[in-house]
């Protein structure tokens, strides 16, 4: 996977420019609030993601302008493809001039991974952040959970509404046996997936981790899916049976359920806990160590996407150097070479270590070659 060019109109603070990008490392520095981390979020949309930072698509117009444009040319399985997002203020896509509608349908033909600072967020925030780290890293090599995802929330939904209903209308408990059935089915398939996934994705995690830390710490990672009391192994294959657990949870909880208005168990629940010799890296990590933790996962994630779908993704780093030691620093820029990298800092001295590429400076949203 290998992004050629990237030409934008109106996005964000970068009103018209394109950048021609190295197939190694392409750095692109300049002060602060210039434009880097838009210029990073704008090549991450294309894998049909939303935005990193979470924002909504209004958000990525320029200030006071109706429409904008994104337009990327980029080689995957030796193929050159052209595809362009257009924003006013909702997002389209097209790929190779066919219109494919919502920005989704992108997963699994453009492949990035991405580090941001925001990311921390995986670790010191709610499972929310940890799950919908999960879910993206999975849409990327397996398009079709997208609509699992979805399915399972408007179920989960339907579930949510009975249960008010019941509240008043006892007759339908029959009805909330259907949906609880079908509410099981899909929600036990998620788990599965993100079993499976994790079980892939941790030993690459440990990995990276320890070699960052440089085997002092161990890391562990555990999947807590919701509803049940202990983590789930990811050490062997075997597994729990995610759906039948599931029911049997939701006939159990039902009374409570209906009680609070809301559905008390599933995979909407799951969480990922993360330690470091023995101890929660959320309550008790550095900064650092928070940082590693989360760059670990990135890379790691990149890793498992090569070896599902043989390309190596894109990796966008934005600002990964900062508050790692200058041993951290180096094991960051030995993982990633080879790859082809988008990586931001404010001085340009932080990535001279890495082989050359191409640099650019990043100045009030216009981009320049670097001598
Ligand atoms: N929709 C928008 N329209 C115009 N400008 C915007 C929009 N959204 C953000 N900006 C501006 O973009 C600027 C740069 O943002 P960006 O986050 O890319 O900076 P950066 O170069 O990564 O800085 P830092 O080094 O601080 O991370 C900010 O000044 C912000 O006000
Ligand atoms: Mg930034």
């Amino acid at each position: 996977m290998k992004v050629d060019s990237l030409s934008f109109h109106h996005f964000r603070n970068l009103c018209d420019g394109e950048l021609q990008a190295s197939d190694g490392v392409n750095v692109i520095w300049g002060d602060n609030a210039q434009g880097k981390t838009n210029l990073l979020e704008a090549i991450w949309l294309f894998t049909g993601s939303r935005s990193f930072r979470g924002a909504k698509d209004a958000e990525l117009l320029s200030f006071s302008k109706k429409d904008a444009a994104l337009t990327l040319s980029f080689t995957a399985q030796n193929r050159e493809q052209i595809a362009k997002i257009t924003i006013s203020p909702n997002k389209q896509v097209s790929l190779n001039g066919v219109s494919m509608g919502t920005v989704s349908a992108m997963a699994g033909v453009f492949c990035a991974v991405v580090f941001a600072p925001c990311h921390l967020s995986l670790i010191q925030d709610g499972p929310a952040e940890r799950r919908r780290f999960l879910d993206a890293a999975i849409c990327q090599v397996k398009p079709s959970y997208h609509g699992l995802l979805t399915e399972y929330n408007r179920t989960l939904l339907q579930r949510n509404t009975l249960l008010k209903d019941m509240a008043y209308h006892s007759e339908l408990s029959s009805t909330m046996e259907i949906w609880e059935e079908h509410l099981s089915r899909i929600g036990g398939r998620i788990q599965e997936i993100r079993r499976r996934y994790l079980y892939r994705l941790s030993p690459a995690v440990k990995e990276v981790y320890e070699g960052l830390a440089g085997g002092n710490e161990q890391l562990t990672l555990s999947y807590l899916p919701g509803g049940h009391n202990e983590p789930v192994s990811l050490e062997g294959k075997e597994a729990p049976v995610f759906k039948d657990l599931l029911l049997q949870n939701l006939r159990l909880r039902r009374r409570e359920d209906m009680l609070a208005g809301s559905t008390s168990v599933g995979p909407h629940r799951d969480d990922l806990l993360f330690s470091i010799n023995g101890f929660s890296a959320r309550t008790y990590g550095s900064q650092g160590q928070q940082r590693s933790v989360v760059l670990a996962c990135k890379l790691s994630e990149a890793s498992l996407l090569r070896e599902v779908t043989g390309e190596q993704p894109v990796a966008l780093l934005d600002d990964v150097l900062s508050e790692l030691d200058p041993r951290r620093q180096d094991f960051v820029l030995n993982h990633i070479k080879g790859w082809q990298v988008f990586i931001t800092c404010c001085d340009p001295k932080q990535t001279e270590r890495l082989a050359a590429g191409r640099s650019f400076e990043m100045k009030n949203g216009v981009l320049r070659p670097a001598e």
